[in-house]
């Protein structure tokens, strides 16, 4: 919130003196001073009010709401139990014992909630009330503006914002291909939420390194299920899926169909590296331990098949996402999902490190599709996902913000280096994301915090090319 001021000199009087040696300047201005104090405090309460409302805070209520939805079924459960087995016996006692604690326990979620909700209410009665005293205080200072230099400002950006989306809209457009990739039925990629789902999950601080998400192609009657697969070797492997049956059942950290397991060793051949990892159509696709090929492991028959990437893919550390401090370890391919299936990001040497993207066809085994080669370098990247047929690459801001830079679309060519989407980050470094086309979310992974994030798109007409 900044304020350009300047005061007019309205009046400059030159008093000219008797002496010839000297004379005096008088400035006299008819205006108002302009209070500094005021704006000081103005901007000072503004960071107040940024600083108070976190997305940390809005997701604490969904997690409080969403361990009460599942401990409320089980007490039910459990005093039908005790109905069943009220006999007198000592498995009455019992379960009256069980039911008890589980009645303190409720009743004590109750309270936090209730505790919670207050505080909230309160909190944004507070901060609509301050809102609205700030935009008092502001309209009274811009009467200040005599010579409406914000008014034009604001005018100016108004008009330097229509005319960059002139000329964006001039760019000679490549006519779309008929690829069913090139179109997508939501519209055009524009921004992403804050964060929607907000959760350290089952094993609260314990590996650093993961991945989890939805399957965009799920068998029937998995159709709610949520996947998590945690690096539980030196932070690089990994050797089981583990599964949940619903979003809250992941956040509370309750898994009911439980582990899948690809080996019973961690790492062996064909278990997981790196922590890019995706499931589609009911099979994980992953780097395989220790070779440059994307692994395919079929959830249902607990068979890998896998598929060799082209020779000279980097592989075990050498082609790497960074941030600006350092590499991410064995992220040198990630898979993504999207409307039309598997995608991988990797590197060649051939490639100098500028990213590659393969489409993976999603067969017995699996094969390799087209390729596309980008000119963004790997290492200037922090990680990328598919969206409707194009791919994104992020890069690191700072510990709380990720920018969404860079798109390419691989049915036209084109690639943007400017698309400066912000994503709003609950620990300083994602080491997976990817995007679910189920429910438009994009799921990351961010030393050990489940994250997600609502894409939206913006709609277009029919008519209108998608040229991202
Ligand atoms: C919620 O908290 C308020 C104030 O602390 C209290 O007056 C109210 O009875 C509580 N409600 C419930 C349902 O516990
Ligand atoms: C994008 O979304 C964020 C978070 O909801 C919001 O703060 C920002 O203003 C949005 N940006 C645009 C260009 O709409
Ligand atoms: C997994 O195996 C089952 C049984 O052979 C098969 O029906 C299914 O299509 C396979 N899934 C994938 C993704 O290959």
């Amino acid at each position: 919130m900044k304020l350009v001021v300047i005061l007019p000199l309205c009046a400059l009087f030159i008093a000219q003196t008797t002496s010839s040696e000297s004379c005096v300047c008088e400035l006299s201005s008819s205006e108002p001073l302009f209070p500094h104090d005021t704006l000081k405090t103005l901007q000072d309460s503004a960071s107040d009010c940024n600083g108070n409302i976190t997305p940390q805070k809005s997701t604490e209520m969904e997690s409080l709401l969403l361990g009460l939805e599942r401990r409320l079924p089980q007490l039910e459960e459990d005093v039908l139990t005790l109905e069943k087995e009220n006999d007198g016996d000592m498995y009455g006692a019992l379960s009256l014992h069980v039911i008890k604690n589980e009645i303190v326990e409720i009743m004590q979620m109750i309270d936090k909630l209730n505790s919670t909700a207050m505080r909230y209410k309160t909190l944004s009665a507070d901060t609509s009330e301050k809102l609205q005293e700030l935009k008092t205080e502001m309209q009274e200072l811009e009467a200040f503006d005599t010579l409406q230099v914000v008014k034009r400002q604001q005018a100016n950006q108004r008009l330097k914002r229509d005319l960059d989306q002139c000329k964006n809209g001039l760019h000679p457009t490549i006519p779309p291909t008929k690829d069913p990739q090139s179109s997508c039925p939501h519209g055009r990629f524009m921004n992403v939420s804050g964060p929607r789902v907000y959760t350290a999950g089952e094993y609260p601080g314990s590996y650093k390194f993961g991945a989890w998400g939805r399957d965009p192609k799920p068998e029937p009657g998995k159709e709610s299920w949520y996947w998590l697969v945690m690096l539980t070797s030196s932070n690089v492997f990994s050797n089981y899926v583990r599964l949940y049956s619903s979003q809250s059942s992941l956040i509370v950290g309750v898994s009911v169909p439980g582990n899948i397991l690809i080996h019973t060793s961690n790492p062996t051949t064909n278990t997981v590296q790196g922590p890019n990892v995706v499931l589609y159509g009911g099979a994980l696709y992953y780097n395989c331990y220790n070779q440059d090929s994307v692994c395919q492991f079929n959830l249902t028959t607990k068979t890998v098949t896998t598929l060799k990437l082209p020779k000279g893919t980097r592989y075990n550390s050498k082609g790497n996402f960074c941030n600006v401090d350092e590499c991410y370890p064995y992220t040198d391919l990630d898979l993504a999902t999207d409307e039309s299936g598997v995608w991988v990001v990797y590197t060649t040497t051939q490639d100098f490190g500028n990213m590659v993207l393969s489409k993976v066809e999603e067969g017995q085994p699996p094969t390799l599709g087209q390729t596309w080669r980008t000119s963004v370098y790997k290492q200037g990247v922090s990680n990328t996902f598919m969206a409707c047929g194009i791919l994104y690459a992020t890069r690191y801001v700072s510990k709380d913000v990720e920018e969404i830079f860079y798109s390419f679309n691989p049915a036209t060519g084109r690639e943007r280096f400017n698309l400066g989407i912000f994503i709003n980050k609950m620990a300083p470094k994602i080491y997976s994301l990817n995007y679910s086309p189920v429910d438009q979310m994009l799921h990351a992974y961010c030393e050990s915090y489940m994250v997600s994030y609502k894409v939206q798109f913006e709609p277009i007409d029919n008519f209108y090319p998608v040229f991202v």
